[in-house]
């Protein structure tokens, strides 16, 4: 397994070019399974999670084509309606392709995903609307088994609000017989971006960005062009390394207006950030002020920059509360920042930090996705060499983040699993 080896002390200073949304991508390359015509891809990120919904597109008959962040999916000749448990346990937002293989084809077969390490994340929500909308639906052996001639419009409301609920059960919407209407929809800019490439296809949605969906369905849909919007946590990201490392950066190809919660809680710590059209600029030459948040469904404070945020709120002056309000179990970054000399503890869903002059260098272990990126930030600012273990969770999720950090200035390598 690879390792990254840092070296905290350099302050962040240049331009980073911000990579195309993880999270708006995998939707969209499962959106190729819609249409029997060419769906041309700008701006996908080049990280593994994108490398493996290829490889479960192309074992289900789609061709792809990858060109730099150029992706072309060609869904002529699906041959497989099959989604293995092999591809579903390296990556649970497999479980996307489940909408849409019942939307065009009236069957699928997708392996349950299994456990993750920061919660349960069952699938009921996707499975009660496929439900709802008609599938015949039975879970034997591991695997989640879809069957309808035609979906059918439905009136939907979610249990909770759910991401990648919201995305399956429009991308099924979009050709059943008649209207769907998806009430407690997810309000993420990913899902929106979605909805545009469906609408390019020729769906019929209205409420895109608000939390009421309403889908006329059509017989099929065209090919389309489209590029990926930018990735705002790993712009979040960016931001939460220099206000804990310290320096001048000016991230590219963004969009602030999908991170203002992020922003407002930096600000409030005392970070300078001035925002244009498609960049921002973020600066920060002294300590942070701690800060408190609480995660929650956009547009507030995302869960998936809650470990980031950590990571600054333990080199910051005061005592703060991160509260982790969607996930039961997204503490796993805690007990590593402790390792490096945070003061940090736990009751329930809230996180207690002391905030540290200085943080040490140690060797610590990668859990999940934004986990790692919390060590990177962190081990930035430690005194001496941090070694982080099982960085493949980093590679998952980020588009070369050590390239982009070496060139801001960070004393970041990479040792290669053979080489340890
Ligand atoms: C998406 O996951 C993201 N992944 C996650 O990003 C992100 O953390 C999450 O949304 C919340 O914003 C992708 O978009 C590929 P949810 P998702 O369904 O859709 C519960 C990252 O780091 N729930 O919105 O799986 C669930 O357990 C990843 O990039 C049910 O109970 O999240 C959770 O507590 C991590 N039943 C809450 O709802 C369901 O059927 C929100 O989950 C569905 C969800």
């Amino acid at each position: 397994m690879d390792k990254l080896v840092i070296v905290g002390g350099q302050k962040l200073a240049g331009e980073v070019i911000v990579s195309g949304a993880k999270n708006a991508a995998l939707p969209i390359l499962c959106a190729g399974l819609l249409s029997a015509e060419p769906v041309h891809l700008d701006n996908v990120p080049d990280l593994q999670d994108v490398r493996t919904t290829l490889k479960l597109l192309n074992q289900m008959g789609v061709r792809t084509e990858q060109d730099g962040a150029r992706v072309q999916l060609d869904a002529s000749n699906v041959n497989n309606l099959v989604a293995p448990y092999e591809l579903v346990k390296t990556m649970r937002a497999s479980i996307l392709v489940l909408g849409p293989l019942v939307a065009r084809f009236g069957e699928a077969k997708v392996s349950l995903p299994g456990g993750c390490a920061i919660g349960a994340r069952p699938v009921d929500q996707h499975i009660k609307g496929l439900q709802a909308m008609g599938a015949e639906i039975t879970i034997e052996h591991g695997f989640i088994e879809a069957r309808a001639k035609r979906l059918k419009g439905a009136r939907i409301v979610t249990d909770m609000i759910t991401v990648t609920g919201t995305e399956n059960l429009l991308m099924a919407a979009v050709l059943a017989d008649g209207e769907t209407v998806i009430e407690n929809a997810a309000r993420e800019p990913e899902v929106g971006d979605l909805a545009n490439l469906l609408v390019a296809m020729g769906a019929k949605i209205d409420g895109i960005g608000t939390d009421r969906l309403m889908i006329q369905g059509v017989e099929k849909l065209h090919g389309a062009q489209h590029t990926v919007i930018p990735d705002r946590i790993e712009a979040g990201t960016f931001l939460c390394a220099v206000a804990a490392a310290g320096g001048d950066v000016v991230l590219r190809n963004v969009r602030p207006n999908t991170l203002d919660a992020v922003t407002d809680k930096l600000r409030e710590a005392g970070v300078t950030i001035e925002e244009g059209d498609d960049w921002m600029r973020v600066r920060m030459h002294e300590r942070a002020r701690a800060v408190n948040l609480r995660t929650s469904e956009y547009p507030a404070f995302p869960t998936d920059m809650q470990a980031q945020f950590m990571a600054l709120n333990t080199i910051a002056d005061g005592t703060s509360q991160v509260v982790e309000n969607i996930f039961e179990n997204r503490f796993m970054h805690v007990q590593e920042l402790n390792r490096l000399g945070a003061h940090i503890t736990i009751d329930g869903k809230t996180a207690l930090i002391a905030g540290v002059e200085k943080l040490s260098g140690a060797k610590v272990m990668a859990t999940d996705l934004r986990a790692s990126a919390s060590l990177v930030i962190a081990a930035m600012c430690a005194e001496g060499e941090t070694l982080i273990d099982r960085i493949y969770h980093l590679d998952r999720g980020y588009d070369r983040m050590e390239a982009k950090l070496t060139k801001l200035g960070a004393n970041v390598k990479r040792i290669k699993g053979n080489e340890a």
